[in-house]
């Protein structure tokens, strides 16, 4: 049996996950970030990072290399960091209050708004129009404190992507959290298994004991929108680490998670790295309040331990889709809809290649 047949979408209650050759071999990783990463919006910075006319933050999209820029009048413009010249860099590592941006090879300069501005010693090339050169420009949108990027004009409106997010967790105020820290893992698995993973709460009982104790498994919730979609519980017992309230964990496909506590946002950024790895970031952001920053040190243990138990059963689970035993079983309708919901997508992608 071919792949292709596994692009078929079926009904919630008559499906299959995706099939295991989806999860192995090299082969997909170009095919991923053209198609999956390079046609959807990134997250690629926080806003925190570029307050300030001249501040910049570069970064890989897609396995592009990217920069950020906030302009004179306050507002981002993102372009591929790659000098006209003969392609070096115009930054390699995020700045602050910068006048211009000059390339790191032979030091031509361009304005922030991507403009060539002076080209060293280049009078002698004839017919050479500065005017006529400048930074190619990627879309880029800052939302909720979070920056994104998208390279592809075939990438789906960021309005749509994101619909009725904002509305929903206004009362989360992230725009007024700040930037606390970044972890980074690195994972045996591919990195849809770290996805699958993320979208179901069927698994909690068994991989997650502490964490089951503190959601509430019987009002846990998924919710699907075209783009992206949303798990909730309300939280309880949970002795202060999260505080009183609800526990949003937002997916928004290919690859971003926000996860939402009172007074707390945790973003994941999850990465391909070929054949059975991934990379996954952490972003932590609390509010001031001295009630949330009393809970910060015991709230980020016990993320480290869901984290510890999430990734363990991960790189079990790319064992057994590698170990040839295994195809495609049937997914659990009243549990496992986000990750038929986030396969159909990938499937579509797939599919649109043929
Ligand atoms: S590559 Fe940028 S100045 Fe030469
Ligand atoms: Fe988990």
């Amino acid at each position: 049996m071919s792949l292709q047949e596994h692009y078929r979408i079926e009904p919630l209650e008559q499906a299959h996950a995706l099939h295991a050759g989806f999860y192995t071999g090299m082969h997909w990783l170009d095919f991923e970030q053209r198609e999956v990463f390079g046609k959807s919006w990134q997250l690629a910075a926080h806003a925190g990072d570029l307050q300030h006319p001249g501040d910049h933050v570069t970064a890989d999209i897609a396995g592009k290399p990217i920069i950020i820029i906030c302009q004179q009048d306050g507002s981002l413009q993102a372009f591929f960091n790659v000098c006209r010249h003969r392609a070096g860099p115009l930054a390699t590592c995020n700045g602050k209050g910068a006048r211009a941006l000059h390339c790191k090879y032979h030091g031509w300069t361009y304005e922030l708004d991507g403009g060539l501005r002076a080209a060293t010693e280049m009078q002698d090339a004839a017919g050479f129009d500065k005017s006529a050169i400048r930074l190619p420009r990627v879309q880029v949108r800052a939302w909720q404190g979070l920056v994104f990027v998208a390279l592809d004009i075939a990438t789906p409106p960021f309005e749509q992507v994101f619909a009725g997010i904002g509305e929903r967790i206004a009362v989360a105020g992230l725009p007024q959290m700040r930037f606390a820290k970044r972890d980074t893992y690195q994972l045996a698995c591919n990195w849809k298994v770290y996805i699958d993973n993320f979208l179901e709460g069927y698994h909690l009982p068994f991989v997650h004991p502490g964490l089951s104790k503190v959601l509430d498994y019987r009002a846990y919730d998924t919710e699907l929108a075209q783009w992206h979609s949303l798990q909730h519980s309300p939280l309880r017992n949970n002795d202060g680490i999260y505080g009183d309230g609800n526990a949003w964990y937002y997916f928004i496909y290919p690859n971003i998670m926000l996860n939402i506590t009172p007074g707390r946002l945790q973003t994941n950024r999850v990465l391909p790295q070929g054949d059975g790895h991934c990379i996954v970031e952490f972003d932590y952001y609390y509010t001031d309040e001295p009630q949330v920053q009393a809970r910060v040190q015991a709230e980020q243990a016990f993320s480290d331990e869901i984290q510890a138990e999430d990734i363990a059963i991960c790189e079990h689970v790319q064992q057994g889709l590698a170990s040839g035993s295994y195809s495609a079983g049937r997914l659990n309708p009243r549990r496992e809809s986000g990750v038929w919901h986030f396969q159909n997508l990938l499937r579509a992608a797939y599919a649109r290649q043929g």
